[in-house]
């Protein structure tokens, strides 16, 4: 039984659904929760996830979140605390097969929410986004600031809107007392285990250093962005589901100090000792359907602050070395990298 603070009042261990658990994030998360004993069922239809970034300890379905919810290994089964993790991740691949992830991302989650409303599971954790802010109208991003999409002709800002919709969806049933949810909007979350191909730009550097092959930074590279840890992010995410005060909120999550992509580029050769140059690509070659990019994304972190005593500990350069590491041992990451938290 869970009360909604997720604090057990059985003497068993605390029953977990991750979706989303073969992930970059997720992973690290599964691999954590493991760690304090808890009984983790990962759902992952590893679309973009790895088996083998699966901890051992977890039970795994290898099904979309929507075909999960009716199978017997879930069943009617309640769960003391979800997180949920899985989605198209990015707005690259919203670019790229925009049917695909949209529907992906609205209804996975509302398939999700129905059946922790029917089975009282809960509280549940939803993994939102930096981009929910759209076009920034202020350069640091507060919770509570309006946001403003551009036009349904430009397909990048539909990944935004289906993180919106998530956020709607988790509140709406918060509100009408059928789920506990917190709300998370990650800013750029890297680290050891995360991948390129499907557009992040940290660990596309790290790879194209680690090759000798050209880093290609879009646009004219003076674009920021904030960098945060994934295990500083997963060591938060549990404190904001067990939080009672958090419930029913949303927090940024992430860094505040920003870096040009510029710099990071020089910083990712610079930490791995590459002779790799920097080009500049327009972004009319990168995306020749078109593009509009976001100068600068920087969290407001005051609210998270305040409510966990949030705050990064591990710097940049640790986790180029890190990504770096995990890409010479064919992406795996060792227990150690991931206890760092
Ligand atoms: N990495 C970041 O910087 C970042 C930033 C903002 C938000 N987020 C959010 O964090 C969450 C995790 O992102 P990540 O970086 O670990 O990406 P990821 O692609 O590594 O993880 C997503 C996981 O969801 C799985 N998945 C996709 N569709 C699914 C479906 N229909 N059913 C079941 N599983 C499905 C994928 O196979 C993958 O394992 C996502 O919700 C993402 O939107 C991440």
């Amino acid at each position: 039984m869970t009360e909604r603070g997720g604090e057990r009042s059985t003497g068993r261990p605390r029953r977990v659904l991750v979706t989303g658990g073969a992930g970059f994030i997720g992973s690290h998360l599964v691999a954590s929760l493991l760690e304090r004993g808890d009984d983790v069922t990962i759902v992952d239809d590893l679309s973009t996830g790895d088996a083998r970034n699966i901890p051992d300890g977890a039970l795994f379905i290898r099904d979309t979140v929507s075909g999960a919810v009716g199978r017997s290994e879930i069943g009617r089964e309640t769960f003391d605390q979800v997180y949920h993790l899985a989605a198209s991740v990015g707005v690259d691949l919203v670019m790229r097969d925009p049917v695909r992830a949209i529907e992906t991302n609205i209804e996975q989650t509302a398939a999700l929410l129905r059946f922790l409303a029917e089975t009282g599971s809960g509280p549940v954790l939803i993994a939102s986004s930096s981009e929910v802010y759209g076009k920034p109208t202020r350069r640091v991003f507060s919770e509570d600031d309006d946001v403003v999409y551009g036009p349904t002709t430009i397909t990048r800002w539909s990944y935004a809107c289906t993180k919106a919709i998530d956020e709607y969806l988790a509140l709406g049933h918060h509100h009408a007392g059928t789920i506990a949810c917190v709300v998370v909007r990650l800013f750029n979350t890297v680290g050891p285990g995360q991948v390129g191909r499907y557009g992040m730009v940290l660990p596309r550097f790290v790879e194209a250093a680690l090759r000798g092959e050209p880093l290609r930074v879009f646009g004219d590279g003076t674009q920021t962005r904030c960098f945060c840890d994934v295990r500083d992010v997963v060591r938060a995410l549990p404190r904001l589901l067990e939080t009672p005060a958090c419930l029913g909120r949303v927090f940024n999550l992430g860094s505040d100090r920003p870096i040009s992509i510029l710099e990071l580029a020089e910083m990712v050769r610079r930490v791995l000792g590459s002779s790799s140059e920097v080009v500049l690509v327009p972004y009319s070659e990168a995306y020749p359907e078109g593009y509009e990019d976001l100068r600068h994304r920087r969290p407001d972190l005051a609210r998270v602050r305040e409510a966990i005593r949030f705050e990064p500990l591990i710097g940049l350069e640790q986790t180029i070395r890190d990504i770096a590491d995990a890409i010479g041992r064919g992406g795996r990451v060792t227990a150690a990298e991931r206890a760092e938290m």
